[in-house]
């Protein structure tokens, strides 16, 4: 099939090139020229593991372009997704739906045919209509079925994601697009990954749905964990007691620093707006993203408690600054306000990250950089270990040890044994374990 990928941000330079890989001809399109340009060169902007492979092979092949042709890419194709941006709108958190809009006035003065338009962006629900509405009153004659088309990719993971997909959501409206939608996922079928096909603001809502619960896990879990630390339970060992039960299931249970990154700081949000303006709170949500907040400032007090409480004039070497491991990505990083939280209390902070400091230079200021987790060590008077990178999770705790000047160790992600860190000399902190 021809399709155009408009806007090569993540998702849809990681989409467009997964679908060159099933054998579709592919332009993704940007209206940023430098990109484009960076791309043609075979640059990637973003840090995904097996990205820059996957788009070498398939540019190679000659089923991958870039460019910065909208009007040219729309006319030629059969299916046009649209993945730009979605941020939180200043002021009141509503997804901004600026760069959507624009793209359907776009779409709209050049499509030639019948044409499908994905929308792949994270968007409010009831936004396939108005994309369907944009259209229609541009061009009366532009003859489009609007789908909406979730993704559920995470980053990090996002190529393997997109190849075992536990499920593929399509929402529609015009029964012509079924057909045209089950083509682009044909591959898929051979992976057994169910399409499921709804109608539109089913799809939309789904989206906001499943990121809001996994985020509702994830802080519940953290919940459960400072109550073991008050109670002398083991919140690893009561993920597991509940994660058996099949109901529940055993992932994103894993306690932490408070959820971040590009979407489920931006999506509970959003889904807290659609709530309101629809009269139908979402308080479960709201809530959830009270205590995230909260939890994430509450991390730099752990520190400086560990630290005798005080940490005024110390050293605070840092372990990981991205939201997560596998991506450079800073967005809503809980590192952000634990080490606001720290430098606010006088500490002077070291930070090394594999893959995030550039990204972290434009957005947390006062603090060193390192090239290794040794070099942080160096003269430090604590670690927090805040991204559990795979690099992290094997160090030389001799060689750390003897760099530090007092062995303090904050386990944000539980990396390590309370055990293990104790024999090693370590003052250890990990998140919901018994003291
Ligand atoms: C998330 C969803 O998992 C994807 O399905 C979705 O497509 C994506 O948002 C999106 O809407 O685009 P992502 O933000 O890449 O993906 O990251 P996750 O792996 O889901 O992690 C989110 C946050 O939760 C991270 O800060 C992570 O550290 C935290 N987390 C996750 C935990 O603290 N504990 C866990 O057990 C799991």
């Amino acid at each position: 099939m021809k399709i155009a990928m408009v806007g090569a941000g993540y998702v849809g330079l990681v989409t467009g090139v997964c679908l060159a890989d099933f054998g579709h001809d592919v332009v993704c399109v940007d209206n940023d020229r430098t990109k484009i340009e960076a791309l043609r060169r075979g640059e990637i902007p973003i840090y995904e593991p097996g990205l820059a492979e996957l788009v070498k092979a398939n540019v190679a092949a000659g089923r991958l372009v870039f460019s910065d042709d909208l009007a040219a890419a729309a006319r030629a194709a059969e299916v046009i997704f649209v993945a730009v941006g979605t941020p939180s709108r200043r002021g009141d958190g509503h997804a901004d739906l600026r760069y959507v809009h624009a793209v359907a006035r776009d779409i709209a003065a050049s499509v030639e045919g019948f044409t499908v338009v994905v929308t792949k962006s994270t968007v409010p629900v009831g936004t396939g209509d108005e994309v369907a509405a944009i259209i229609a009153a541009a061009n009366p004659e532009a003859d489009v079925a609007v789908v909406s088309n979730p993704e559920f990719l995470r980053e990090g993971a996002a190529i393997e994601d997109f190849k075992r997909p536990d499920r593929i959501v399509v929402g529609l409206e015009d029964e012509r697009a079924r057909a045209v939608m089950n083509e682009v996922y044909r591959p898929l079928y051979l992976n057994q990954a169910p399409l499921m096909f709804t109608g539109r603001r089913t799809a939309e809502l789904i989206k906001y749905a499943a990121n809001a619960f996994l985020a509702m896990k994830v802080t519940f879990i953290n919940e459960i964990a400072d109550l073991c630390e008050r109670t002398g339970a083991d919140a690893q060992q009561v993920a597991r007691g509940i994660g058996l039960d099949k109901r529940i299931g055993p992932k994103f249970l894993h306690a932490g620093p408070g959820f971040g990154g590009s979407c489920f700081p931006k999506d509970t949000l959003a889904l807290v707006k659609i709530g309101q303006d629809n009269e139908s709170p979402m308080r479960l949500v709201e809530t959830t993203i009270a205590i995230n907040d909260q939890r994430k400032r509450a991390m730099s007090r752990r520190v400086v408690a560990a630290c005798g409480g005080e940490v005024r004039g110390k050293t605070i070497g840092v372990l990981g600054l991205t939201f997560k491991p596998n991506t450079d990505d800073m967005r809503d990083a809980p590192s952000i306000d634990i080490i606001r939280g720290l430098l606010d209390r006088g500490a002077q902070v070291v930070a090394y990250d594999p893959q995030g400091m550039d990204a972290a230079r434009s957005v947390i200021e006062g603090i060193a950089y390192a090239e290794s987790a040794y070099a942080v060590a160096e003269g430090a008077d604590a670690l927090v270990l805040i991204t559990e990178w795979n690099e992290f999770r094997s160090l030389d705790l001799d060689r750390l040890k003897a760099a530090m000047q007092v062995p303090v160790f904050v386990d944000l992600r539980n990396v390590y044994r309370p055990e293990e860190m104790a024999r090693n000399g370590f003052h250890y902190v990990g998140i919901g374990r018994p003291a």
